[in-house]
C-alpha cells in the first residue's frame, strides 16, 4: 500500500468497482492493457479492494472477454483484495480457477429486475448460491484457499421496475444468504432511490439479523451518494463500493446511472480522520487513464475538479507519518 498502512490499520474499506460496474455499461472495448494500468495505478494509490472484472458470458457482455488476463495481471500487481462479479456457478468456477480472493454474487430483491438481470427469481438465486458455496468449500478443501463469497442484494432500496422494495424482503434474503454460507452481504441502491434515513434504517435492520460484514453499494443518480455513504457509516457499515469518476450503472436496470464517486468518498472519510489507506492525489491522477480511453464519458467528482481544501490533512498520511 502506498502509505505503508496494512489492512489492520484501515478504518473504512473502499472498493473500486469501476472496472466492473463502470465498464459493464461501456460498449467500446476498454483495452486489456489499459484495464491493467488502471488497476496498477489504483493499487499504487493504496486502494485496498478492487473488483477487477466480471465472470459473465462474454457473449452477453463482451467487455469482460479478457477476464482471465485481467485477473492474472491483478495477481501479479498484488497488495489488494482481488474480487470479481459472478452471476452463477459457472462464473464461480471460472473465478476460482483464475485465483481471485473474493467472488461477488448478485441477486436483485426486485423479482422483475432479477428475472431481467439473471433470468431467475430471487428465491432461485438463493438456491443457486447454495451450490456455489458447496463448490467453493470443495475447492477450499482441495487447494487450501478459501475464496470469500459476498452475496449482494441489488435494488434493496427501490427499483425502477417495481417501485418500493419491502425492507423485510431484503432482510429475509440476506439472512438466507448468510445461513447458506455468505462471508459478506452487500446492500445495493442500484438505481439511486435511497435517502440517508432509509440507508441507516435498512443497514441497521440487516446488521441486527446477520453477523457478517455489510458492504454498501451506492449509485449517485439523485446526488445522494456521499451523504448515503455517511449514513451507512453512522449505522456501523465500514465497507463501501465506489467508482472512479462516478462511472457505472446496470444495463438491465432502466435509469441506473453512475456510482458514488470513489475520490469524493475517500476525501470525506480521510477528512473525518478515518483511514482508507488511499493517497487522494494519486487516486485523482488515475482519472487520466479513464479519460484517455473514454474521452466521451463524462467523469464526475468534486475533489478532482476543485482540489483538496487548504491545510487538508488526510488521516492515512498522518498515520503513515507517525509510524
Ligand atoms: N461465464 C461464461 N459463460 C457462461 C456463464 C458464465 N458465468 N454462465 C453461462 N455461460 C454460458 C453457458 O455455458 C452457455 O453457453 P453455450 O450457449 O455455449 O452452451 C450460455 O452461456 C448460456 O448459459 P445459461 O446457463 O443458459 O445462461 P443464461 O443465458 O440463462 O444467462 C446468466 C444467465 C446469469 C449467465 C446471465 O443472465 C448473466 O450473466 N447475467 C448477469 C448480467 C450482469 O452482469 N448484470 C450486471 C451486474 S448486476
Ligand atoms: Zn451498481
Amino acid at each position: 500500500m502506498s502509505q505503508a498502512l496494512d489492512r489492520t490499520d484501515i478504518d473504512v474499506y473502499l472498493r473500486e468497482v469501476g472496472l466492473r460496474d463502470g465498464l459493464q455499461n461501456v460498449t467500446a472495448f476498454f483495452p486489456t492493457e489499459a484495464k491493467i494500468e488502471w488497476i496498477a495505478a489504483e493499487a499504487a494509490a493504496g486502494v485496498t479492494d478492487i473488483e477487477v472484472c466480471s465472470f459473465v458470458p462474454p457473449k452477453l457482455i463482451p467487455q469482460f472477454q479478457d477476464a482471465l488476463d485481467v485477473v492474472a495481471a491483478a495477481k501479479k500487481i498484488g497488495g489488494f483484495n482481488i474480487s470479481t462479479l459472478m452471476p452463477n456457478l459457472k462464473g464461480a468456477e471460472r473465478g476460482i480457477e483464475a485465483g481471485v480472493d473474493q467472488l461477488n454474487y448478485v441477486t436483485s430483491i426486485s423479482q422483475t429486475h432479477n428475472l431481467k438481470n439473471v433470468r431467475r427469481t430471487p428465491q432461485e438465486s438463493v438456491e443457486d448460491f447454495k451450490t456455489i458455496v458447496a463448490y467453493r468449500d470443495q475447492k477450499a478443501d482441495e487447494t487450501g484457499k478459501k475464496v470469500k463469497l459476498l452475496a449482494g442484494c441489488a435494488t434493496a432500496f427501490g427499483c425502477t421496475l417495481e417501485g418500493d422494495i419491502d425492507p423485510k424482503a431484503v432482510v429475509n434474503i440476506a439472512k438466507q444468504f448468510v445461513l447458506a454460507g455468505a462471508d459478506e452481504i452487500s446492500l445495493a441502491d442500484t438505481v439511486g432511490f435511497a435517502h440517508p434515513d432509509q440507508i441507516k434504517n435498512l443497514c441497521r435492520q440487516v446488521m441486527d439479523e446477520v453477523d457478517v460484514p455489510i458492504t454498501i453499494h451506492l449509485h449517485d443518480t439523485r446526488g445522494m451518494g456521499v451523504v448515503n455513504a455517511y449514513a451507512a457509516y453512522e449505522a456501523g457499515v465500514r465497507r463501501f463500493d465506489g467508482c472512479l469518476g462516478g462511472l457505472g450503472g446496470c444495463p438491465w436496470a432502466p435509469g441506473a446511472t453512475g456510482n458514488v464517486v470513489m475520490e469524493d468518498m475517500a476525501f470525506m472519510f480521510e477528512a473525518m480522520g478515518l483511514k482508507t489507506g488511499i493517497d487522494l492525489d494519486k487516486l485523482c491522477a488515475v482519472r487520466e487513464i479513464v479519460k484517455r480511453e473514454l474521452p466521451d464519458e463524462p467523469l464526475s467528482g468534486g475533489i478532482a475538479k476543485a482540489g483538496m481544501p487548504m491545510n487538508f490533512a488526510p488521516a492515512s498520511t498522518l498515520a503513515a507519518a507517525a509510524e
